[in-house]
């Protein structure tokens, strides 16, 4: 039977959809999806327990980690968090910090990679210092900054992070953005059995994940994992890929990849202008596998202009 759509119904419909349209295109979240995810009842079992050996050495009880984890809550809100570092002198040159009343049971390198970015640093060395500090672990902020004019190389900054993180004797590495804050108390800076996606549920992408295989902002990685993998691509200049290819890597050495569950793995952005993309970043990907052993920690070329300890942070001026 033929149906009469009235006229002004077909105006109708034809917004509707075209707005569905624009929605679907627009917004980050088209393509969200669900991920498999460590539950918070099963994070303090997943976790390593792996420290460097001044921190074995330490003639202390241990740490304990099952309240902090039970009492996972909303802490960027906390002004005192981002006004200022609280009790600085507990921090030691060079951005370090360990419990010193108890013995920590993670030991962890932070890197950051870096470059004109003043604002986002201040904001993010103030409110890590606060917020790491509450997780009773050791770690250590190193801020790996490229010190040329020629376009970015975060994967190669952090190729030179997890070197030197490598020579301090740290046993697991976050990488990290330097525009990225965790918003609940107990995201545990530490490493557990697979490499971490830690901001699957990032306020940029309205707390979705946008693909499974997005491996970038925040990542934990044992030491010996980011070795087995030859480390990340050192050919990406300029924005987007290299984080894909490092998630190829894992991929291909059969190490898979986990997140924790997503009230423990909120973030927030700060805002900035996108940066310019790398036009090679897909050719570059398509060949990321077979390039794995040549590329990477094994190739790795550059030249340490500088090593600075801050009282924040272990800064590393680097020419690529
Ligand atoms: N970055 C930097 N200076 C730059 C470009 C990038 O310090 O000029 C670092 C910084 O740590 C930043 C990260 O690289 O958070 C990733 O770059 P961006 O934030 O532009 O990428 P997004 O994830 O926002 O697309
Ligand atoms: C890029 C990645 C980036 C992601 C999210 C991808 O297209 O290749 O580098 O992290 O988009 O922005
Ligand atoms: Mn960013």
């Amino acid at each position: 039977m033929f149906v009469r759509i009235p006229y002004r119904l077909h105006i109708w419909l034809l917004n509707i959809g075209i707005v569905t349209l624009i929605v679907y295109l627009a917004l980050p979240f088209r393509f969200a999806s669900h991920y498999d995810y460590i539950d918070g009842a099963h994070i303090e079992e997943a976790l390593l327990p792996q420290v460097t050996l001044n921190v074995s050495l330490q003639e202390v009880f241990e740490c304990t980690y099952t309240d902090i984890i039970a009492n996972n809550r909303f802490v960027y809100s906390s002004a005192h968090y981002h006004e200022n570092v609280q009790h600085e002198e507990e921090i030691r040159p060079g951005g370090e910090f360990m419990p010193e009343h108890c013995q920590a049971r993670y030991s962890t390198a932070i890197i950051v990679p870096y470059r004109q970015r003043e604002k986002q640093l201040h904001a993010f060395l103030t409110y890590m210092h606060n917020y790491l500090r509450q997780q009773l672990i050791h770690y250590r902020i190193f801020l790996v900054e490229q010190y040329d004019q020629k376009p970015f190389n975060r994967a190669m900054l952090f190729n030179i992070g997890a070197k030197v993180a490598a020579e301090y004797g740290f046993p697991c590495l976050i990488l990290h953005d330097v525009d990225l804050m965790p918003l609940n108390s107990a995201q545990m800076y530490a490493c557990v059995e697979k490499p971490r996606h830690m901001c699957s549920a990032l306020d940029h992408w309205r707390f979705h994940l946008p693909y499974q295989g997005l491996f970038g902002g925040v990542v934990s990685i044992t030491t010996l994992q980011f070795k087995q993998i030859n480390g990340m691509s050192n050919l990406y200049h300029g924005w987007g890929g290299e984080d894909d290819d490092l998630y190829v890597r894992i991929m291909a050495e059969a190490i898979g990849i986990c997140r924790f569950e997503p009230e423990y793995s909120a973030y927030t952005m700060l805002k900035h202008k996108p940066e310019h993309r790398n036009e090679n970043r897909v050719a570059l990907l398509r060949a990321a596998k077979m390039r794995q052993h040549m590329d990477g920690l094994s190739s790795l070329v550059y030249k340490e202009v500088e090593r600075r300890m801050h009282s924040l942070f272990t800064h590393i001026l680097v020419e690529t």
